[in-house]
This record gives structure tokens, C-alpha cells and sequence, in this order.
């Protein structure tokens, strides 16, 4: 065993004991290095997400529903430099009526505030503003013209109702090979995550892979 390998074996070990695992799995043949970033395994899977959609030529766009203050929607931006990236948000923070069922159904308050943010700061921070289209207000109502297919799509908006609305609108428009990424199933903070999944995906057949990143991401392809 040549010494950098031992050594990364007895740190490995050691980190593990505590919970804090170093890992060669995620290195894949790419020329991004990643951004500093806390949830290594997510940006990490989008670039291998990625790879595979390029190298099967699969077709399409991408879309972000809950952009925020777009640092998910910048890596993707970068990364798929040549195709349209909707970006679908109120920037001014969660709405009413999702909060209401939200509520009353016992998933979450609800209450984080996601307002301090603005279109304009989102497009500053993209490295393609020209492939951007933003979608400012209520999803899905500003989806209703959106008549494009797509290879990829992030639908971190934390909540039951868009969540489910997302995966009503962009499964039947997600070409074959292509991916989406469901953030918060496995998250205790918002307990509607997992029932949107699962309801869309028990009624469809479809089946997905969760994943360990930070958020309890699950994964959905065609
Ligand atoms: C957790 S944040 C998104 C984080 C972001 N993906 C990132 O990379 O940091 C959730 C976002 O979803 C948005 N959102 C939730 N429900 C929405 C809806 N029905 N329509 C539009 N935006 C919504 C909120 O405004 C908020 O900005």
C-alpha cells in the first residue's frame, strides 16, 4: 500500500469514528472544481447528473422551483452553459395558501423567511444571465406558458403543495435520461417533502433514490 493511500485509510478511519467521512467516490472526471460549499454530496451528484445527460445527449432545459438567493440555480447555471434555466420563485418568500396546508396538515409552520432576496441579486450572481428566464410569483400559475421539455429540474421549495405541483408539471415534460432533484424528503424541518414525493410517485409508478446530502434529497430519472 503506497503511504498517501495508508494515510487516507487510517484518516478516514479515525474522521468515521466522529462522523466525518472523507471520500475519493465523488472525485469524477470533470473539469469544475466544485464551490465551496457545505452540501458537497449535492453539488457533487449534480455534476455527475450532468455527465451523464451530456454524454447521452439528452435533450432539454432546466428549472429551479425555490431559487432563493440562487445558489443551487448558479451551479447549474455554470454547469449547463448552453440550455434555457427557468427560474421559478416570489422572491418574497413562501405563499399563503401553501403555508396554509402546510399548517394544517401538520407538516410545518412554515415560518422561515426566504424574503430577503431579489431578481436582481439572483442575476448578478449568474454566470449565463442570458439563459435565464424568471418566472417571479406563484408556481405553478407561472408555469402555465411554459411549453418547453427538460433534463433537469431542482424542486427545493420546502413545502407540500409546490413540491407536489412541480412534479405534476415537469415529470411528463422530463425527457428520457433526465433528472429530478427533490430536496427536503428525508428532512425533519419540512415534513411535506416526503408526502408530495410519495403521493406523485405511488399514483405514477415511478420510483426514485434518495441520497445522503444534507438537505435528504431524492432523486427521480426517466
Ligand atoms: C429553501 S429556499 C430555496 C433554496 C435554493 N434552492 C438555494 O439553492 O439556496 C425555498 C424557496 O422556495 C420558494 N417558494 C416556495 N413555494 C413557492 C411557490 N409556490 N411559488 C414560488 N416560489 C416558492 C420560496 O420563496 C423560497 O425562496
Amino acid at each position: 500500500m503506497s503511504v498517501s493511500r495508508f494515510l487516507f485509510h487510517s484518516l478516514s478511519k479515525i474522521l468515521a469514528t466522529k462522523s466525518l467521512y472523507l471520500t475519493k467516490s465523488l472525485n469524477y472526471k470533470s473539469s469544475q472544481s466544485l464551490p465551496p460549499n457545505y452540501d458537497y454530496v449535492r453539488f457533487s451528484t449534480l455534476g455527475l447528473c450532468y455527465e451523464e445527460i451530456i454524454n447521452k445527449g439528452v435533450k432539454g432545459n432546466i428549472a429551479e422551483v425555490g431559487v432563493y438567493k440562487g445558489v443551487f440555480a448558479k451551479r447549474m447555471n455554470k454547469l449547463f452553459s448552453d440550455r434555457k434555466l427557468y427560474l421559478f420563485d416570489t422572491f418574497e418568500g413562501f405563499d399563503g395558501k401553501d403555508v396554509e396546508v402546510e399548517k394544517n396538515s401538520g407538516y410545518s409552520k412554515g415560518d422561515q423567511d426566504f424574503s430577503d432576496t431579489s431578481v436582481q441579486m439572483v442575476m448578478s450572481n449568474m454566470p449565463y444571465p442570458e439563459k435565464c428566464i424568471v418566472k417571479k410569483g406563484f408556481f405553478p400559475d407561472t408555469a402555465s406558458d411554459v411549453e418547453d421539455s427538460f433534463c433537469f429540474v431542482s424542486l427545493d421549495a420546502d413545502l407540500y403543495e409546490p413540491i407536489l405541483q412541480g412534479l405534476i408539471f415537469f415529470y411528463p415534460r422530463l425527457e428520457k435520461g433526465g433528472y429530478i432533484f427533490i430536496h427536503d424528503f428525508n428532512n425533519d424541518e419540512y415534513k411535506g417533502a416526503r408526502p408530495a414525493v410519495l403521493k406523485y410517485c405511488n399514483e405514477n409508478g415511478i420510483n426514485y433514490v434518495p441520497i445522503p446530502d444534507s438537505g435528504g434529497t431524492v432523486i427521480i430519472t426517466k
